[in-house]
């Protein structure tokens, strides 16, 4: 299971580093690079430290059990996450924004703290009125609009854990999450804009819902109103308005253990159906605010805009906990990044939306860069993007390219760069400059923070030597790591703890260098990060199965110029099912069933790029499919600009020519 990323690690190491202004050091949260060698030679200090700037309810009494692979963190305090994102700013900034929002059609909302308190404890009332308690689960699946956020703060507010579904994800894949967590409530809206069309949620959820045995009540958000038709179910639905119409403005927080379950997010697993990965209170909630205060240093009069919709876990901590936590202003946009204002395509959106609402810390991901500068430079450079002081980059491996045109074209050389490592297990970022203190190579992500203990070992879980590829471990526990898979322990323990015992294993590559800087090689597991998304290709192996044409699959990820990678699917027809070699019309059409079936079943980002139909599929002899083999194949290096594998005989030559090398 070695890294197979080919990247030139050395010609990029060769280049300049990048050092942090003067200016920006001096004004950063963090300046003295002693924050290092103090905190890791003592990370529980520094973990104390760090929770201490949190409100608690009561005090912990022992900062962390060890048990091996499960931990607890800040036993027996007391907290509540909505409480220490909204109450405890009402004194001092109250009357500041909290959100900026901005709708794809240019529609805005403004909600102060104040304002945003009160929509949460509203909200929060409704639900309790809907018979939502403590550590039932809800699912969210809304658009990029403040009320997602609300919803995700009533939750922790009532001590209800939420369980956000991304807007993009299929009913199927609604359903399969809502039904593994066993939802009471789905809190939706009716419709959402998205380059210039609208998207309906709700239908999608009433598709999803009567397959959820778990599920009383749907509450309906009206993002949309009457464009769209929205039926709604007697008894079942809720309008957002009907139910918060005569709702207290306050609602008092649940007092919830640091270990109380906060959310479940589910992620690809390389095998088998999503998990759900727990997150608790304590230890989440300190990673959230710590790493945004440090890492976006992030003061009350930036407005920050984290691109991340609220259905990743990018979108919980970077959008919703960490900023509101630290009391900042946040900037949320409902739509895509090549639509205008004025209902035509754009290609300056963002830029425009920098400029004019003086945007100064973005965090984006590469595969946004990646797009834009294949539009090309003259979009940002028609706007002024002075306001800008600090960028970021989440998702997957950002390529030297894409971050040299991002430090020229967005930050024009001014800004640094914090390129972070981190996943959904882990909760809050892992590796990330402190961008007042490290100097910074494009495509590293540079150091642990404070106090993470991570370590690049080999096959056999020995550390590498400074510059040799291998796996990326952590070493330690730490506060804000998952807890377990909702509802399948063994399973975490199998994924992340069983690889290398008494070590969590992401399953990415890495190296670290000789300055002890990380670089995060990419996947070595069966997972494509498309767009910076998780896709497993065992689940979309197992649904193209279920087709009825299909009788194998095989799915690998292909490079691609601006997603890094996008499924390609292999697949064999069923005796008598597939068309017939060289009938190029019922090929074209079996093609694009295949790729609306996929999306369909499990979102359009999952949706293959290429359908390629085989008579075989390579295996090794113990039966393991040559990955490696497809995916020369799909990126043309064997055969060609091909869509179809017609003939046997190529295929087993081919396969004959790898098969010793990967048995
Ligand atoms: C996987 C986790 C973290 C929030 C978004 C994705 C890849 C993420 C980077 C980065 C290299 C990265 C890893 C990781 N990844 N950020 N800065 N450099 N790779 O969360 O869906 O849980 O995906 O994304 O492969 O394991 P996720």
């Amino acid at each position: 299971m070695a890294p197979d990323t080919e990247r030139p690690v050395s010609n990029v190491q060769a280049q300049q580093k990048f050092h942090p202004s003067p200016e920006f050091s001096r004004a950063a949260n963090v300046n003295d690079p002693e924050i290092y060698a103090r905190c890791n030679a003592n990370p529980d200090k520094f973990w104390e430290e760090c929770a201490l700037q949190l409100e608690w309810m009561k005090p912990w009494i022992q900062l962390s059990e060890w048990n091996p692979p499960h931990a607890k963190w800040f036993l027996d305090g007391k907290l509540n996450v909505s409480s220490n994102c909204l109450d405890r700013h009402l004194a001092g900034r109250g009357d500041q924004r909290a959100i900026i929002w901005e709708g794809e059609p240019g529609d805005q909302k403004t909600l102060t703290y104040r304002e945003l308190h009160a929509e949460v404890c509203r909200f929060a009332n409704g639900l309790r009125r809907l018979g939502v308690q403590k550590g039932d689960r809800v699912t969210i699946y809304m658009p990029m609009t403040p009320e997602g956020a609300i919803a995700m703060l009533a939750c922790s507010r009532i001590g209800a854990l939420h369980m956000v579904v991304f807007g993009g994800f299929s009913a199927e894949a609604l359903q399969e999450r809502t039904n593994d967590c066993g939802a009471k409530v789905v809190v939706t809206a009716d419709a959402y804009w998205r380059r210039g069309n609208l998207v309906g949620l709700k239908q999608i959820v009433d598709e999803a819902v009567p397959h959820c045995p778990t599920v009383e009540k749907v509450v309906v958000f009206q993002r949309v109103g009457a464009t769209v038709k929205t039926s709604m179910v007697e008894g079942r639905d809720i309008w957002w308005h009907d139910l918060i119409a005569d709702t207290s403005l306050e609602c008092d927080p649940e007092e919830m253990d640091a270990e109380d379950p906060l959310f479940i997010l589910y992620t690809s697993g390389s095998t088998g159906k999503p998990k759900g990965i727990l997150h608790t209170t304590g230890g989440y909630l300190t990673g959230a605010y710590i790493t945004t205060k440090l890492i976006f240093d992030i003061k009350p009069e930036d407005l920050y805009w984290c691109t991340a919709d609220i259905g990743w876990v990018t979108g919980h901590s970077y959008v919703v906990y960490g900023p509101l936590a630290n009391g900042a202003q946040v900037f949320m946009y409902e739509g895509s990044p090549d639509w205008s204002t004025e209902g035509k395509p754009g290609r300056d959106r963002f830029w425009d939306m920098i400029e004019r609402h003086k945007i100064s810390i973005l965090y984006t991901a590469p595969t946004l860069i990646r797009a834009c500068m294949k539009w090309g430079e003259e979009y940002p450079a028609s706007h002024d993007l002075s306001s800008l002081r600090l960028l970021g980059s989440v998702g997957e491996p950002i390529n030297p390219e894409a971050w040299l045109w991002y430090h020229k074209h967005i930050g024009h050389e001014r800004c640094p760069i914090v390129d972070t490592w981190w996943q959904t297990e882990t909760g809050s970022i892992m590796i990330s400059p402190l961008p007042g203190i490290v100097s910074t190579t494009p495509a590293s992500a540079t150091k642990p923070f404070p106090g993470i203990k991570a370590e690049v070992v080999n096959e056999k879980g020995e550390r590498q030597p400074a510059g040799q590829k291998g796996i990326l471990v952590i070493t330690q526990p730490w506060p804000w790591m998952l807890r377990t898979i909702w509802g399948d322990d063994a399973r975490y323990v199998k994924t992340y703890w069983s690889r290398f015992p008494g070590m969590y294993f992401p399953g990415d590559g890495a190296m670290e260098d000789e300055d002890g800087n990380f670089w995060l090689l990419g996947r070595v597991d069966d997972i494509m990060l498309v767009a910076g998304h998780n896709i497993s290709t065992m689940e979309m192996e197992s649904v193209l199965i279920e087709h009825p044409a299909i009788a194998e699959a095989a799915v690998i990820g292909k490079p691609d110029d601006v997603k890094g990678q996008v499924p390609v699917a292999f697949v064999i027809a069923r005796e008598g099912h597939g068309p017939k070699p060289g009938d190029h019309d019922a090929i074209h059409k079996l093609d694009a069933e295949l790729k609306d079936y996929v999306a369909k079943r499990l979102g359009v980002i999952c949706r293959p790029a290429d359908v390629i139909l085989t008579a075989d599929l390579p295996k090794t002899r113990s039966g393991k499919i040559m990955r490696r083999l497809l995916r020369d194949i799909a990126e043309g290096h064997i055969l060609g600009d091909t869509t179809t594998l017609a003939d046997p005989d190529v295929l087993a030559g081919i396969k004959e020519k790898y098969a010793s090398e990967e048995d």
